[in-house]
C-alpha cells in the first residue's frame, strides 16, 4: 500500500511511504519478502528445519521465529554474543523468538565469523541435524527475487525510490524491478561495510546510488535527534519508524530534499520496510542511558 505524505515539501516535491511494514505484524516489510521464497524451497527439498545468523536485536531473526510458528517448521538462530545465553528473557527479540519456538546457539563473536565457513555448518548439522539455511539478514538470490516483487508497476510514475541498506538484499531486488528512467538511492545503516560490491552482485541495473552519510555513526547508534525526528515523524503522519534502518533512511531523505538534493518535482516513493519490533529493545537502552525514547504507536 502507498500512502502519500500529506506535509509540502520544497520544490514542489512529493513523498509517499509504500507501507511494506504492515504486510504482516510479524514477518514485516522486507522480512516477508526475503523468507517468502526460501520458505517454500525449504519446504520442496523437504527440510524440516530452517537454521539462520543474527545479532541481539534481529528483525531477521524475530521473523524467521515467526514464520516457522506460523507455517509450521523449526526455526534455530546461531545469535552472536555467548553472554546473551542468560538475557533471553529481558531482550524483547530473543524472548519473542523463543516463545515462537525458536531455538538458540549462541556463539562467541569470533566465532560467529566463521558463520559462512564449511566447518562450522557442518559442526551445526552434527549438532542440530538437517537444515535449510537462511545468511544472516536473509540475503540470498531466492531473497532478491521476493525483494522484486516489492515496487509494482503502478510505481513507475515516481521518480525516485529510497531504502534503507543492511547486506544490500532489499535494495538489489529494487534496482532489479525499478525503470531505467527511476533512480533507486540507499542508505546504509552502518559504516562503511563494503556494499557496493554486495550490491553489484545482484544488482542487474547501474540506475542506483548510496548515500553514506546518514548511519549516524553506525550499526544499531542513534542519538536524541534521531528519537526527536521519529517521535515527530509518527505525530505528523501516524508512521511509525524503527530506530535502525528505516528511521535513519526517512531522516535521511528529508534532509536532501531540504538541501537541495532532488530536483524540482521529484516524486520519491521511501519504501517502509519495517523493522519495528526492534523499538522496544532500543527503548531499554535509551532508558539506561537517560535519554529520550521512541514512541510507541497505540
Ligand atoms: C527494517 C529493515 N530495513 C532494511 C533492512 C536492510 O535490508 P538488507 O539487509 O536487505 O539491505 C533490514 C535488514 O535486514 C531491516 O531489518
Amino acid at each position: 500500500m502507498n500512502q502519500p505524505l500529506a506535509i509540502n515539501f520544497p520544490n514542489n516535491i512529493k513523498l509517499t511511504v509504500k507501507r511494506e511494514d504492515l504486510l504482516h505484524p510479524h514477518i514485516s516489510g522486507n522480512k516477508f519478502r526475503k523468507l517468502k521464497y526460501n520458505i517454500l524451497e525449504a519446504k520442496k527439498q523437504g527440510n524440516e528445519a530452517v537454521l539462520t545468523f543474527g545479532g541481539a536485536f534481529s528483525n531477521h531473526i524475530a521473523a524467521t521465529a515467526a514464520a516457522g510458528k506460523e507455517y509450521g517448521f523449526k526455526t534455530i538462530g546461531v545469535i552472536r554474543g555467548e553472554e546473551l545465553v542468560d538475557k533471553i528473557e529481558s531482550n524483547p527479540t530473543l524472548r519473542f523468538a523463543r516463545d515462537c519456538g525458536m531455538v538458540f546457539k549462541f556463539v562467541s563473536r569470533e566465532d560467529y565469523r566463521l558463520k559462512t565457513e564449511d566447518i562450522f555448518i557442518e559442526n551445526l548439522k552434527a549438532e542440530f541435524g538437517d537444515f535449510y539455511l537462511v545468511p544472516e539478514g536473509g540475503t540470498n538470490e531466492l531473497a532478491i527475487k521476493g525483494c522484486e516483487e516489492i515496487l509494482t508497476p503502478q510505481d513507475v510514475e515516481f521518480t525516485h525510490i529510497a531504502c534503507a541498506v543492511g547486506t544490500g538484499g532489499t535494495i538489489s531486488g529494487i534496482i532489479n524491478s525499478a525503470g531505467s528512467n527511476q533512480r533507486v538511492i540507499g542508505f546504509p545503516a552502518l559504516k562503511g561495510a563494503g556494499l557496493l560490491e554486495d550490491i553489484c552482485k545482484f544488482a542487474k541495473m547501474g540506475n542506483w546510488e548510496l548515500v553514506e552519510d546518514y548511519h549516524f555513526g553506525g550499526y544499531g547508534k542513534i542519538n536524541e535527534e534521531l528519537v526527536t525526528f521519529i517521535n515527530d515523524f509518527l505525530d505528523k503522519t501516524n508512521i511509525p519508524l524503527d530506530p535502525v534502518y528505516t528511521g535513519k533512511m526517512f531522516f535521511g531523505v528529508i534532509d536532501l530534499v531540504h538541501k537541495g538534493y532532488f530536483p524540482e518535482n521529484s516524486a520519491i516513493l521511501l519504501i517502509h520496510t519495517g523493522g519495528l519490533q526492534g523499538i522496544e529493545g532500543m527503548n531499554k537502552e535509551l532508558l539506561r542511558k537517560k535519554l529520550p525514547i521512541i514512541k510507541i504507536k497505540k
